[in-house]
């Protein structure tokens, strides 16, 4: 298990998706390939879609993110760094702006109250608009290195099928209906005429329902364009300029879900570059805890039952360090052993730039240098 996985990803590519269950440190693990960019004279910005602020709170900035890329100071890079939050409202908004036929159609949508609901919160939305922000940034001459902290979905594939449900969306029969009145030129959809529309009124309340097909209506016209950059935005995501890194703890069931993601990824043909288990407990040495155990009962035979009593703690360190290792294997069969690289556990949380280059260092195997 080694580094030079890590240092493909920093060299080789333009976009870095983190994936990977919550709590298993992937924000912080893209905050930190962001910084050994910049180190490496890259100019890298890092986006996070968690509404937890974890992000400013790992590069140590007490002010919070805002939703333009913002840079942050650094003292030992050649490169840069940059750092924003995701707003999912203000992104789909951009979007609206930006293939809307004329202003009148912009301001029929923004004003629209069941847009105004979905905008934020419908489901994949957050994942979509991700994308897509990854595919402005990856536009933006400002930067060659975009790191995206997925949303903390229940499922890490949402990500990627958020651009292709999109475009099913728009060639789905539903969609098809609400829009047909825009489209043969009719002003007022006959709600009532059409069962199906009617039995979906009864449910969701028929204002709902009226926002909602006004919604549909005044999107008429722009699914070309969305659709479009749906297309592009998966290229983005299976071009070979993109990288995954799938990060996991050295736990069974955090395992268990990296596993299953690398299998989806490969089944779509797209490989993961790194596999980073986070937070396993250090090797405290060379040997086994076998070594210790024999350590151990050597110090007590010669009389020395404070020594053999630390041995015995050496020995239970390493047995965890042990079984930690064997959770990983199932991991390491999917990824290739030469892609895992662990990580330890530090013994404070990471909220500073400090934080980050002591994981940096791990990770990247250069020597910690603390500022
Ligand atoms: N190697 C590590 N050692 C100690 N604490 C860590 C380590 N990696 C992450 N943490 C801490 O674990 C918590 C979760 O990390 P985070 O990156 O926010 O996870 P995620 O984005 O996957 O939810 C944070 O408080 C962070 O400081
Ligand atoms: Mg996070």
């Amino acid at each position: 298990m080694s580094a030079p996985a890590a240092d493909d990803l920093i060299e080789a590519s333009s976009v870095i998706v983190c994936c990977g269950s919550g709590g298993v440190g992937k924000t912080t693990t893209a905050a930190v390939l962001g910084l050994e960019a910049a180190r490496r004279g890259r100019r890298a910005v890092v986006v996070t879609i968690d509404p937890a602020r974890r992000l400013a709170d790992a590069l140590g900035l007490v002010d919070g993110l805002a939703s333009e890329p913002q840079r942050i100071e650094l003292d030992d890079s050649t490169g840069e760094l940059w750092a924003m939050m995701l707003d999912t409202a203000a992104t789909f908004d951009g979007i609206v702006r930006a293939n809307a036929e004329n202003d009148e159609q912009v301001d029929r949508i923004l004003d629209n109250a069941f847009y105004r609901n979905i905008a934020g919160a419908l489901s994949g939305t957050q994942e979509y608009m991700a994308a897509e922000m990854l595919h402005a940034l990856h536009a933006d001459d400002r930067f060659d290195l975009v790191v995206v902290d997925t949303p903390p979905s229940r499922n890490a594939l949402d990500f990627l099928d958020a651009p292709g449900v999109l475009s099913r969306f728009l060639d789905h029969r539903l969609f098809k209906l609400l829009m047909l009145p825009a489209r043969s030129g009719l002003k007022v959809i006959g709600t009532a005429t059409q069962p199906i529309l009617r039995a979906v009124g009864r449910v969701v309340g028929s204002d709902v329902l009226a926002d909602s097909v006004a919604f549909f209506q005044a999107f008429a016209g722009m699914e070309t364009g969305f659709r479009e950059r749906a297309d592009d935005v998966i290229a983005l995501i299976r071009a070979p300029e993109t990288s995954f890194v799938v990060v996991a703890s050295a736990r069974h069931d955090t395992i268990a879900e990296a596993v299953w993601f690398v299998d989806q990824l490969v089944e779509q043909g797209i490989d993961v570059t790194a596999a980073i288990v986070n937070r396993a407990h250090p090797a405290f040495g060379e040997g086994s805890a076998d070594d210790a155990l024999d350590a151990s009962v050597d110090a007590a035979a010669a009389g020395a039952p404070g020594l053999a009593a630390l041995w015995r703690n050496v020995a239970d360190l390493r047995t965890l360090r042990e079984r930690e290792l064997a959770v990983i294997d199932p991991l390491a069969k999917v990824a290739g052993d030469e892609r895992v690289v662990v990580l330890p556990l530090l013994d404070r949380d990471v909220h500073d730039l400090d934080g980050l280059r002591t994981i940096a260092a791990h990770l990247f195997d250069h020597p910690i240098v603390e500022r």
